[in-house]
């Protein structure tokens, strides 16, 4: 791995799965589905779901503690906090600033970031530019959910797919390890009702009535985000590529969001890259929103396959809709 003093490169990776596993089996007793038709639409053949007992900073707090061991940095030496969720522990305070606490930080800035599953690629993004303008020194990225509590396990359509998890990255200016290499973040708010939490914001705050329809849990319309997933992440994908003067052929790894093994076959086939280059583990995790791509990285790279001089494409999309990729350089 290498590392340039001129950029920010990711100093440590930690992630943080909870105990407890649901697999397509025991949810088929729980709703009208089987093992068989999850995993031959999906690839996911377990996911991990939190206790009663741990919130979104909790997963977010043990992610961050392993990233900062790996990283050798002190807590003490973190002064920007971001926190990428959908699944804050409440509305407000902000999850950046439970996690802060729980961490022991002092004199940070904290804020959550919200971008669905492009979230984490989003706030690399935004930490790359603020250490970037000089006036913080080290950041603690995060991407946490706990989607568990917004999923409604009534809904086969849905509940099949999300797991709970967390995933941290500390960047610097300074030291070795993958180097940041350019970012494309986009969006699109044209159709929010593609996948959203229709109740419980200003527009629809918490009533007997929102209760009663269950608009408090995740709503999607699953083959229209199928159809932009594949598109935008192609769109992100190659765009940047182009914009650092890179082609798909120049790629050795490409993380993507691990939201479905269909739709990263999709992209593989458009972006001719071969399967073998893109990391996947959504079988064990299913799709964990923001956490997706920092626990992929995790364990990608603990399993020793970045090489030093690689290339390595994040890309991702979400709820918004929104999508997000980034150029790691090992
Ligand atoms: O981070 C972004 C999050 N979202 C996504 O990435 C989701 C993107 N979309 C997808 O991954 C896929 O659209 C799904 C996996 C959600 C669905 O796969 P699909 O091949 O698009 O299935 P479908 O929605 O077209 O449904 C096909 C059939 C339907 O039955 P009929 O109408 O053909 O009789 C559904 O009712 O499958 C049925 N179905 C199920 N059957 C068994 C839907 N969910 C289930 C289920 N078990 N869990």
């Amino acid at each position: 791995m290498t590392s340039n003093s001129s950029a920010i490169v990711l100093l440590g990776l930690g992630s943080h799965a909870p105990k407890n596993r649901l697999t397509n089996l025991e949810l088929s007793k729980k709703v009208d589905t089987s093992d068989e038709w999850i995993f031959s639409r999906t690839g996911i053949s377990e996911r991990r779901i939190a206790s009663d007992e741990e919130a979104t900073s909790d997963l977010a707090l043990c992610a961050a503690q392993n990233a900062l061991k790996d990283a050798d940095v002190l807590p003490d030496e973190i002064d920007l906090v971001v926190v990428a969720t959908i699944t804050p522990d409440m509305t407000f305070p902000s999850t950046a600033c439970l996690l802060q606490h729980k961490l022991g930080l002092r004199n940070v800035c904290c804020f959550d970031l919200e971008a669905a599953c492009s979230g984490f690629v989003y706030a690399l993004d935004v930490a790359d530019a603020l250490l970037r303008s000089g006036r913080y020194k080290k950041a603690l990225v995060v991407g946490a959910e706990k989607l568990s509590s917004i999923i409604d396990w009534e809904d086969r359509s849905t509940c099949v797919l999300f797991g709970d998890g967390a995933g941290a990255a500390v960047l610097g200016r300074d030291g070795a390890g993958p180097r940041l290499d350019g970012f494309l973040c986009g969006a699109d708010g044209a159709n929010p009702s593609l996948l959203c939490q229709p109740a419980g914001g200003s527009s629809r705050p918490a009533s007997n009535e929102t209760l009663t329809r269950r608009e408090h849990f995740l709503k999607m319309n699953g083959r229209e985000i199928f159809k932009n997933a594949v598109r935008v992440m192609e769109y992100a994908g190659r765009t940047l590529l182009e914009r650092h003067g890179l082609t798909p052929d120049d790629v050795d790894h490409v993380i993507p969001h691990q939201a479905n093994r269909r739709i990263v076959e999709s992209l593989s086939q458009r972006l001719s890259i071969p399967m073998d280059k893109f990391y996947c583990n959504l079988e064990k995790y299913g799709n964990t929103s923001a956490a997706s791509i920092p626990i992929a990285m995790d364990e990608a790279r603990r399993s020793g396959i970045f090489k030093s001089g690689e290339t390595g494409l994040l890309v991702a999309f979400g709820a918004g809709l929104t999508w997000a990729s980034a150029i790691l350089r090992f």
